[in-house]
């Protein structure tokens, strides 16, 4: 690999502050790479970020809460599913930071047992002290974010100055700014010695760490082939999302975007039964990775993309890079599913 002519100049300039513990570890996966028998498996450790349990949204919301601070905001406003891992992490960002969180949970998954609505990533809001809204619609990203105006209409009647983190497309993708540095960090690891690849898997969801670290690869001069794994949408939907994503990065940082079409690459063989239910191979690669690897992934997202990632290696010979994007705490909103236990 070849490379490092740095990140464009404009990054620089935006406001960010540190909330991730970095560089996280990339390194390799020998007894998961033994038992798949193909291709050598290395992963970089992103569910190491360290705030609140870590994850890929803290490299996020450095940039997001760079903004609040900068803006004076003095409460956050997000929306997510009910166990999101993003809401989890900016409730944890804003204390951090000073900054009190109003929290909206949407029904994106048809579930509503006790361990589901009050476990795992629950339990760490409420510890956290967040305010909790509930919004019935899932799938209604512009609803969603026109009720999250409106909670923030109320806390600024009430004095409040209030920073949202929208979900719809057509804001500024400060969160995939994260991960075009997390490109150059893994390329810097490589050249000081950590294992090589020769392609990428990572999940892809609101397309900010997919979109950002292609984004980033790219115009870096690395061209190994990205593929993202789709958690939420199929692969054809998800195609217009990286694109856009990649081309609202190239805008916001003032320079041509060096993703083409065909960096695209997408899985949607892992999504099925949907979003936040999981397929036997993510259960089958949930426990693989803890019985092998002492290694936890989410059924969510992470099992999906460690499933993803073990399929490549088992038709190449190239080497893997898989990113674990985090979510761990969801873990345990799913024991039933996962200890083979009945619904309570
Ligand atoms: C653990 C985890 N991994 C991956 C993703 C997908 O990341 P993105 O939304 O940036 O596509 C998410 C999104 O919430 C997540 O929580």
């Amino acid at each position: 690999m070849t490379i490092a002519t740095g990140l464009p100049p404009r990054l620089a300039e935006l406001p960010r502050v540190s909330l991730a513990h970095l560089p996280t570890p990339l390194e390799p996966m020998h007894n998961l790479t033994h038992h798949t028998g193909g291709a050598p498996m290395v992963i970089k450790r992103d569910d190491c970020t360290g705030l609140a349990m870590g994850g890929n949204k803290i490299r996020q919301l450095e940039f997001y809460l760079g903004e609040a601070v900068a803006q004076r905001a003095d409460t956050l406003v997000i929306t997510g599913a009910v166990q999101s891992n993003f809401v989890r992490s900016a409730i944890a960002a804003g204390n951090r930071m000073g900054l009190q969180s109003h929290v909206q949970l949407e029904r994106r998954v048809d579930r509503d047992d006790e361990l589901y609505r009050n476990s795992g990533n629950v339990l760490l809001n409420r510890l956290m002290g967040a305010t909790i809204h509930a919004y019935p619609d899932g799938e209604d990203e512009a609803g969603a974010d026109r009720n999250l105006e409106a909670i923030a209409a109320d806390l600024r009647a009430d004095g409040h100055t209030p920073y949202i983190i929208h979900l719809s497309p057509g804001h500024a993708p400060l969160g995939a700014l994260g991960y075009v540095v997390a490109a150059e960090e893994i390329i810097q690891q490589v050249e000081a010695g950590a294992p090589g690849f020769d392609e990428v898997v990572v999940a892809s969801g609101s397309g900010h760490t997919h979109g950002g670290l292609l984004f980033g690869l790219r115009w870096l001069g690395c061209d190994v082939p990205v593929t993202g794994v789709c958690v939420r949408r199929d692969a054809a939907s998800q195609r217009e999302r990286i694109l856009a994503r990649t081309a609202e990065v190239a805008d916001l940082l003032d320079v041509d975007n060096p993703v083409t079409p065909a960096d695209i690459v997408l899985s949607d063989e892992f999504l099925a039964p949907g979003y936040g239910l999981a397929g036997s191979a993510t259960n089958e690669a949930i426990s693989l990775a803890a019985c092998l690897e002492g290694l936890l992934v989410d059924p969510v997202y992470t099992g999906k993309a460690l499933a993803g990632a073990m399929d490549r290696a088992s038709k190449t010979t190239d080497t893997v890079l898989y990113v674990h994007t985090g979510g761990t705490p969801a873990l345990f909103a799913y024991q039933h599913e996962l200890a083979g236990e009945p619904d309570s």
